[in-house]
């Protein structure tokens, strides 16, 4: 069976969907999943509640820094693999309070490696052989990029700029010297922007398509011109089941859609979308695009070169932009109870602390 940290947030709930599609898919016998996870806010049973309720995917709601429960549930479930998605993951989250990004990306991801090291490590040589720990990372970790700068490929150096990135860069050097120093098997992929269902309405795409349809401002941060490099949450979900079954072990690899576009565009884009399939009563939802105060530090570009996937390991995105956005914003529409059932008292505490002080 795999154990999955953070199987009940965006990335890592689109997962567990995903790896029963494709074992379906592939006639490959079914193999159940453990999803270990918090829920913090971000995380939500609602979305893997098919899998629960089948019987295939059990939840054990922990800390990844909580040690005995991670031993406990390794010792338990007897995993053949670890994909590790449990992050605190919002970059304006970690400017108002970087301790919990400490705690869960790196405290955590520390805890995790030590109880899986001992728990590999007492395997018969066969299983041990055969065990991985897949760490999901960012292509964040890499900083900044110019207009003219090259993409982001598995040899640019780290140069960090939030606290969110900064406790992903140091969790990436932990399993990278894991692998290094005890061997441990691990592998590291490094991603762009995701997005799709069942991503947290704190984050820019599904912000802007509930905002835009409750009538209220689209806050563009800046100019809107900062780009990043989309790419949608099933294409990310693939590239890990393929760097899982044939990635090199202590090798990262870079995941990205080749999608770059300025955050205005994809605010329009969003806009246009809505005017075709829910169109007001007056006027167009580009009327409610608001430019507000900047995010401190914010990145200008992210980019990812994803040569060496495609080249190693044969993954290629399917969808582009304009595909995974139409899937992304009919999705919304259809899903209701999801969004009411995120849409709780901490989350609108959330969006007054974080824009009631941008200001147009
Ligand atoms: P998310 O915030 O939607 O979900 C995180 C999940 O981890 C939640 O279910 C939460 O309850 C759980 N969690 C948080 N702290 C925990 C802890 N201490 N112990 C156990 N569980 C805990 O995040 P996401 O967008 O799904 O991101 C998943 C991974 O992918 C993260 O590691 C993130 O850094 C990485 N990533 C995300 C993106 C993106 O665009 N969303 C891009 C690149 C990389
Ligand atoms: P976000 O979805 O938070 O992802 P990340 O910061 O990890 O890239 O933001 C994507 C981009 O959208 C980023 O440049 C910040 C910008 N943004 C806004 O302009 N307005 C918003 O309300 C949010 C949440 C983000």
């Amino acid at each position: 069976m795999i154990f999955i940290t953070g199987g009940a947030g965006f990335i890592g709930g689109n997962f567990v969907h995903h790896w029963f599609e494709r074992l379906a898919k592939l006639g490959l016998p079914l193999e159940p999943v453990l999803v270990f996870d918090k829920l913090t806010y971000a995380g939500n049973p609602l979305t893997i509640k098919a899998h629960l309720d089948a019987g295939r995917a059990t939840l054990v709601q922990a800390d990844i820094a909580d040690r005995d429960a991670v031993r406990q549930a390794l010792a338990q479930h007897k995993p053949r693999a670890i994909l590790h998605f449990a992050a605190e993951s919002h970059v304006d989250r970690s400017i108002h309070g970087p301790g919990e990004f400490i705690h869960t990306n790196m405290v955590g991801t520390f805890s995790l490696l030590e109880e899986t090291r001992a728990y590999w490590g007492a395997m018969n040589a066969a299983d041990k052989a055969d065990f991985r720990f897949l760490h999901v990372s960012t292509d964040e970790v890499y900083g900044s990029l110019s207009d003219t700068d090259p993409a982001f490929n598995e040899t640019t150096a780290y140069a960090p700029n939030s606290p969110y990135s900064a406790s992903k860069a140091g969790s990436d050097h932990l399993v990278r010297a894991y692998h290094h120093t005890y061997g441990f098997p691990t592998l590291t992929t490094n991603c762009s922007n995701n997005y799709g269902p069942y991503h947290f309405p704190e984050k820019l795409i599904p912000l802007m398509i509930l905002n835009a349809l409750d009538g209220k401002p689209l806050p563009v941060y800046g100019d809107g011109l900062n780009v990043r490099d989309w790419l949608f949450v099933r294409d990310h979900c693939e590239a890990i089941c393929q760097v899982l079954e044939k990635g090199r072990l202590g090798e990262t690899y870079n995941v990205g859609g080749k999608n770059e576009v300025k955050n205005i565009d994809v605010v329009t884009t969003i806009c246009r979308k809505l005017d075709a399939l829910r169109p007001k009563a007056t006027g167009k939802y580009e009327d409610q695009i608001t430019y507000v105060a900047d995010r401190p530090g914010h990145d200008r570009r992210y980019a990812i070169d994803p040569s060496k996937i495609e080249r190693e390991i044969g993954w290629q995105p399917a969808e582009t932009f304009t595909s995974g956005i139409d899937k992304t914003v009919q999705w919304f529409l259809d899903n209701t109870e999801w969004i009411d059932s995120v849409r709780s008292g901490a989350y609108r505490d959330w969006l007054n602390t974080n824009y009631q002080s941008r200001v147009a």
